[in-house]
This record gives structure tokens, C-alpha cells and sequence, in this order.
């Protein structure tokens, strides 16, 4: 029996999906790429802005034919989306089998285990059951949920508050990942690094699984600007495994919207702390995301927030269109115009564009450490994906200088000699300060 997972949405849902299909796995069913071989068929779907939720659906309305194809198939919708609008997809879409809320994906192996009709005994759900041929780079949940209330985000209210898997159970987890073949470790929250579990903080965290037999590269997403303390700074610049690479979603550059946004710092403050940080590992590149558009921005706001995209010269970001989410504070704010969000979209993204080329091209003949997950594609430390030349085994570290870095993706081809996570550093290091 085959099950086939589709997955709309953040890294988090990725790994939940990951974490579901284990389940599945530990019922003896086998993953598939292709629906047609499949009779369970998952839908994890995310509902941050409407358009991801507009997508899920018009794709569960399809799977009406897919059930119908072969008798016994079974649909399962999981994820943001199914908690936010369950009795309505209940409604809509009669033929589901079963669905999911974010908030009970912990107990997913329950219910998958009475869909199947099986009964196995003393079933361990804070994780699913390991499995053999997960990816090189691996995600572990460290926590659920977020106690912030970002006015327009709908996350708090479909993912609960923060809840902590212990010290224990996550240096469980990676070395589950590592025994499948996992050699870099991606930490997920919400916001992960206001992680907390008895005496532990998210520093004694990074640098426990950096500790981890087998474990070469970690990385974490997404953290918090409010949380990001000396101790984790510390932790990063000096724990080797600890990737030089931050995804520290900034939002707005306006003051005004951050406080209407309930971010909970200034842009002062966020660009002092990308200062330190850059300080303390002049190498690490440095993404964002921003939402253009949220209900009250002015011109001069908008303004500001492409001041800061100059001044910060972020590697690459995400910029997103403010979309309404019902029940969430600023759903009741009057909402600017379409087309000027639009614009706005638009102008942000070229010019994150252009420095990310520009980020990027300063690349170009550099030697990178690329760990491979495909035979001929990686990442580097800084986290900027790699094709090279020539075939690899995943897992391997490659030295790589970079040959061409007009796209997202760079190439680049393999170069003999040992390399250590030192004289990596201090090779770019050069270089590093020769830009700023
Ligand atoms: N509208 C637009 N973007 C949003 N995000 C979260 N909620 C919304 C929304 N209502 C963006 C934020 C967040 C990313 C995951 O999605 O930038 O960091
Ligand atoms: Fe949403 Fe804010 Fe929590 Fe991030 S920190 S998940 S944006 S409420």
C-alpha cells in the first residue's frame, strides 16, 4: 500500500509532512511520487495568506476524481488550513476521510492508525517512528505553536501556543535523522529561538545537537529578532557546526507599521543586531521576509522599508503581499488599495533582486564548502544552493569554486584539497571584509 503527500507551505509543514509519512511508514505503507500508485493521499495546507489557502483547496476539490478512480483510496487533509476551516471542508468536501488540525499533528499516528483499522500496542507519538532514506538535510521541531500576535498573522490561532519538545527527545530526534543518513540539522519554530525547556535555552540547544555524533551543519529557521541574545550569537560564531546563515524575517523598515504589526522591535534595533552579528561572523549571509502593503502604510513607510533593504543588503528575502486573515487583529483595519500593493510588491522585489545578484556575483570564483543532498547539488555553510559539475555521493563535502552566479541557484565545479571549517572561513574572510 502507497500513500502520496502533498505539502503547500513553510518548512515547518514540510516537516510535518515528514513526520506523518514516518507514521505512515511504521504501518508498513511506502511513499510514492506519482497519486496514480497511491491510495492514501495527503494534503498538508497552509493558510498564512489566502492564496495558499485558495491553492489547497481548488487541489482537494480535484482529489473527488482521484478518490473515485480505485476504490479503498482515502483522502487526508492536515495542516493550518484544516484547523482553521475544518467543518467548512467537512462541509465542502464530503468525500475527505480525515482531517487534521496543525494543532494535532502529534497525534496523527493515532489516527492514522484507526484510518488503517491496525492496532499496535504502547505506540510512542511525540515522534513518529524513524525510517530509512530521509534526505541528507533533515528538519527537526523543537516546538509548536508562537505566543507572539503579529496583527496580521494567523498562526498563533491555527498553531496554539508555544509548546517544547525536551533537550532529550530532540538529541533523540537528530540522531534518528543521522542514523538515516541526515548530516545537517535544520531546528524549526515558529520562533524558534524562544525556545525554552527547564534550565535550557535555545543556545544550550544548538550547541547539544551541534554535539550529536554524525552531525555536520546546523541551521534553524525561523527565529525571532527579540530572542536573538549574546549567548546564541556566541553559539553561532564560535560552535563550527552552527551554520553562518540567518533568516531573521524583518517586516517593515517603518517604525510606525512595526508597531502597528505588534513586532515587538524598532528597525534601529533590528539593524544594530544584524550589525553585531555581522560582526561577530562577517561571512554569514543574511535573508528576510517583508510584507508590503499592511493595512495603514504610507508612501514614506514604504519608503523606509526599502531603505533598510539598501542598508542591510540582505543576500536574498522573501517579500510577501499583505493578505487579510479573518479573525487576526488587523482584519479589521481598512485595506489599501490592490494595485498599490501590487506596486509596491513589485518595486520591492526588483530591488531585492538586484542585491541579491550583486551578493551574488561576489561570489563568483570563491571556493565554497558545498555539502551535496543530490548527486550534483548542494549547499554551502552560507546556505546558497550549488549545482557542481560531476557527480557526487550525498553526504559528501565538496570544495567547490563558484563559476557562474547570475542565478538563485549558483554553479560551480569541484577543486581538490582538504578543507577545514577554519581556513573556510578565514579564505572568505578576505573577501568578506574587502565587500563591506
Ligand atoms: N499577509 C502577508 N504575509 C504574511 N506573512 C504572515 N502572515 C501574513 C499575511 N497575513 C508572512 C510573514 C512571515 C512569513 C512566513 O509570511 O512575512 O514571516
Ligand atoms: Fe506569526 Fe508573528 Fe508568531 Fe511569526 S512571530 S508566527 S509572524 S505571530
Amino acid at each position: 500500500m502507497k500513500f502520496y503527500v502533498r505539502t503547500y507551505g513553510c518548512q515547518m509543514n514540510v516537516a510535518d509532512s515528514n513526520e506523518m509519512g514516518r507514521h505512515l511508514k511504521a504501518h508498513g505503507l511506502v511513499e510514492t511520487q506519482d497519486p496514480e500508485e497511491a491510495s492514501i493521499l495527503l494534503v498538508n495546507t497552509c493558510t498564512v495568506r489566502q492564496h495558499a489557502e485558495d491553492r489547497a483547496f481548488s487541489e482537494i476539490g480535484r482529489l473527488k476524481r482521484w478518490k473515485a478512480g480505485h476504490a479503498g483510496r482515502k483522502v487526508v487533509v492536515t495542516g493550518c488550513a484544516a484547523e482553521r476551516t475544518k467543518e467548512y471542508l467537512e462541509d465542502r468536501f464530503p468525500f475527505v476521510d480525515l482531517v487534521v488540525g496543525a494543532k494535532s499533528i502529534e497525534d496523527f499516528g493515532l489516527m492514522a492508525q484507526r484510518l488503517l483499522e491496525r492496532r499496535e500496542t504502547d505506540e510512542e507519538l511525540d515522534y513518529a517512528h524513524p525510517s530509512v532514506g530521509d534526505k541528507v538535510a533533515a528538519f527537526v521541531t523543537i516546538m509548536r505553536g508562537c505566543n507572539y500576535s503579529c496583527t496580521y498573522c494567523i498562526v498563533p490561532y491555527v498553531r496554539g501556543r508555544e509548546i517544547y519538545h525536551s533537550l532529550d527527545q530532540i538529541l533523540g530526534e537528530t540522531a534518528d535523522r543521522v542514523r538515516e543518513g541526515a548530516r545537517e540539522i535544520t531546528l524549526l519554530g515558529q520562533t524558534v529561538n524562544s525556545y525554552r525547556h527547564g534550565q535550557y535555552r535555545f543556545a544550550d540547544l544548538l550547541q547539544a545537537v551541534a554535539q550529536v555524533e554524525g552531525v555536520e551543519r546546523v541551521r534553524f529557521i525561523s527565529p525571532h529578532p527579540y530572542y536573538m541574545t549574546d549567548r546564541v550569537i556566541e553559539k553561532m560564531a564560535t560552535v563550527p557546526e552552527v551554520c553562518e546563515s540567518l533568516h531573521l524575517p524583518v517586516q517593515s523598515g517603518s517604525n510606525t507599521m512595526l508597531k502597528a504589526m505588534a513586532r515587538n522591535y524598532t528597525r534601529e534595533q533590528y539593524v544594530s543586531l544584524i550589525g553585531k552579528m555581522r560582526g561577530a561572523m562577517p561571512e554569514m549571509t543574511v535573508s528576510t521576509d517583508i510584507i508590503v502593503g499592511f493595512p495603514g502604510e504610507t508612501d514614506d513607510d514604504f519608503r523606509r522599508t526599502l531603505s533598510m533593504v539598501e542598508e542591510l543588503q540582505f543576500d536574498w528575502g522573501f517579500i510577501f503581499k499583505y493578505s487579510t486573515r479573518e479573525g487576526t487583529p488587523a482584519a479589521n483595519l481598512e485595506c489599501l488599495p490592490q494595485e498599490l500593493i501590487e506596486e509596491r510588491h513589485q518595486r520591492c522585489l526588483e530591488l531585492i533582486d538586484r542585491i541579491a545578484l550583486e551578493k551574488r556575483s561576489a561570489l563568483l570564483g570563491t571556493m565554497q564548502e558545498v555539502l551535496v543532498e543530490e548527486e550534483n547539488f548542494g549547499r554551502t555553510r552560507t546556505n546558497y544552493k550549488v549545482h557542481i559539475q560531476g557527480q557526487f555521493q550525498p553526504g559528501e563535502h565538496v570544495r567547490v569554486r563558484i563559476t557562474n552566479a547570475q542565478r538563485a541557484t549558483l554553479q560551480g565545479e569541484s577543486d581538490d584539497g582538504n578543507f577545514t571549517f577554519q581556513n573556510f572561513r578565514q579564505e572568505n574572510r578576505g573577501r568578506a571584509g574587502a565587500r563591506s
